[in-house]
């Protein structure tokens, strides 16, 4: 994350340009206690769009809210599940191209819904500000829509499912809100942040706005009325994927090389990567099924990324995606994963404990390690990381991640780097320290582990020195018991399940 992106920023908020508040701007009809509106389809100018697994990058049929022949004209299924996809703001005026590989990803989980794109480029082409305000009369459309489909031809509301993207997502609210929430489920992906990270509910996405609301926060950086995602949770279930504020795979290089390979016409999906990152996660729990993602409540990031909170204990963990289990807490909590840079996204989380005895009082900084993991699956040798701080006598706590699956953890090997820069401490001072066990928790499988030295009482770790070895002594009972628990649970059964 390097001054690199900054400019990337810049350039995305200089189209952006600032926001004004519009919040005061709320018509007068749009809340009023009358239901008639609804049932004026004269001024819908959104259309919606009923795509097909054959064709999903373009729009063949039109479902017309008042015209009940267009239902059966595009073949809806009134027997299964409808998703509603909703875009953000665009530059363009166009589809991005995330729009046909989220209608593919749908269909190929469900083969048999009613995938509709809401089509609003019109109103989305705006200046940031105008658009932004326009997603209180795109959300009226939707209801209309939504309204009308539930009384003309008794669609069970329980079957439909609105997705919203960046301003599409505060569309979905609005939508669910004016539908006497009559709607099951509402994904929010990054929902917008100017203009609605100090607007009240009612002009976002909130809780209230759907039976239940699950959001992906993926681009989140720098002060709340700057940042591109929302920053604060607006769902009953928030994930902060990587902490939510930038994604892997979206650094200064990594987009260079993707305008050097597909040129500049993808500018405007090259900006919004992290943004954009939102939708391709959810993609990938529709399509990599075997590969499930999961979240973990946390605090804040910072405890998150010292491996505190990978508990899935009373509701602590949440699987990320399509399958996200319906945990209606009554406050939102925020939960958090780590991921790789490209799909599959999911890796495996552990927590080490490490004791650093020594009989010299040392302190270091920084500190450069690399560590192994093998298992009975496979391994992954020398991942890097930086330790903050290492004290004689004291025990620190951190996260590592694998993008292998290693099976159940065997050994650990660790090794303390030579920091960059000589240091004259390595040639006369003791910067060793003794380790007697590693304690390690796997979040994916809820184990808990006791590793100790493989020779001896304890391993020695010494500053450019060899690797220290741990093995697995015992595991206590409870953490058996609570790992054939977490695998029921994540199978399902002790979850209600999502309504289809
Ligand atoms: C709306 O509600 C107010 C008070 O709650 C009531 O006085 C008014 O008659 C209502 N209007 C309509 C059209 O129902
Ligand atoms: C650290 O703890 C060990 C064992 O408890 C003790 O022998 C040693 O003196 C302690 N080191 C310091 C610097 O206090
Ligand atoms: C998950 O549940 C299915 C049936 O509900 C069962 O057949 C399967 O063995 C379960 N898997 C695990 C890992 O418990």
């Amino acid at each position: 994350m390097g001054k690199e992106n900054i400019w990337l920023l810049v350039i995305w908020i200089y189209f952006i340009k600032t926001c004004a508040s519009f919040s005061t701007t709320t018509e007068p009809t749009l809340f009023s206690n009358t239901t008639d509106w609804i049932l004026d389809y004269t001024d819908i100018e959104s259309k919606f769009s009923l795509r097909t697994a054959e064709i999903p990058d373009d729009d063949l049929c039109y479902i017309v809210p008042g015209q009940p022949e267009t239902i059966s004209q595009c073949e809806f299924n009134l027997q299964t599940q409808t998703f509603v996809i909703i875009h953000g703001w665009t530059v363009t005026g166009m589809f991005e191209s995330w729009v046909p590989k989220l209608v593919s990803a749908l269909y190929e989980r469900e083969p048999s819904a009613n995938v509709i794109v809401v089509d609003w480029l019109t109103r989305a082409q705006q200046h940031y500000p105008i658009s932004a305000a326009y997603t209180k009369l795109v959300g009226r459309d939707v209801a209309k829509f939504v309204h009308w489909l539930e009384t003309e031809v008794q669609y069970p509301w329980e079957r439909i499912h609105l997705l919203g993207y960046s301003l599409g997502a505060h569309v979905a609210g609005i939508a669910g809100l004016l539908t006497d929430h009559k709607i099951n489920r509402i994904t929010g992906l990054d929902p917008a942040g100017p203009s609605f990270e100090y607007a009240d509910e009612q002009s976002t996405l909130s809780p209230d706005d759907a039976n239940f609301v699950d959001v992906l926060h993926t681009n989140t950086r720098g002060s709340p009325d700057r940042s591109i995602g929302i920053q604060r949770p607006v769902g009953h279930v928030d994930i902060y994927p990587n902490g939510g504020t930038f994604q892997p795979g979206c650094e200064f290089q990594s987009t260079m090389k993707m305008i050097a390979t597909t040129g500049l016409q993808n500018m405007d999906q090259i900006l919004k990567c992290s943004h954009e990152r939102s939708i391709h996660l959810f993609i990938d729990s529709l399509v990599n099924e075997q590969h499930q993602s999961l979240a973990y409540r946390c605090s804040s990031k910072e405890a998150f990324n010292k491996g505190l909170c990978l508990s899935c204990r009373k509701n602590r963990c949440n699987k990320l995606g399509y399958e996200v289990n319906r945990i209606r807490s009554r406050r939102s909590s925020k939960m958090y994963l780590k991921t790789r840079e490209m799909m599959p996204y999911k890796v495996f989380h552990y927590q080490l404990k490490v004791h650093f005895f020594s009989k010299d009082k040392l302190t270091f900084t920084e500190q450069p390690m690399k560590v192994s993991l093998y298992g009975t699956n496979g391994e992954k040798e020398d991942i890097s990381l930086t330790l903050p701080q290492l004290t004689t006598n004291t025990t620190i706590s951190f996260l590592l991640t694998t993008d292998v699956d290693i099976g159940e953890l065997l050994m650990v090997k660790m090794r303390w780097e030579k920091d960059s820069y000589f240091s004259l401490s390595d040639w006369w001072g003791n910067n060793k320290f003794n380790i007697r066990k590693l304690r390690v928790k796997a979040g994916e499988t809820q184990a808990k582990l006791i590793f100790s030295a493989k020779e001896g009482e304890f391993e020695y770790l010494v500053r450019g020195g060899n690797e220290a070895v741990f093995v697995k002594s015992k595991e206590d009972q409870s953490s058996r018991k609570e790992e054939r628990l977490h695998k029921r649970k994540m199978n399902g059964s002790l979850f209600k399940q999502n309504t289809k």
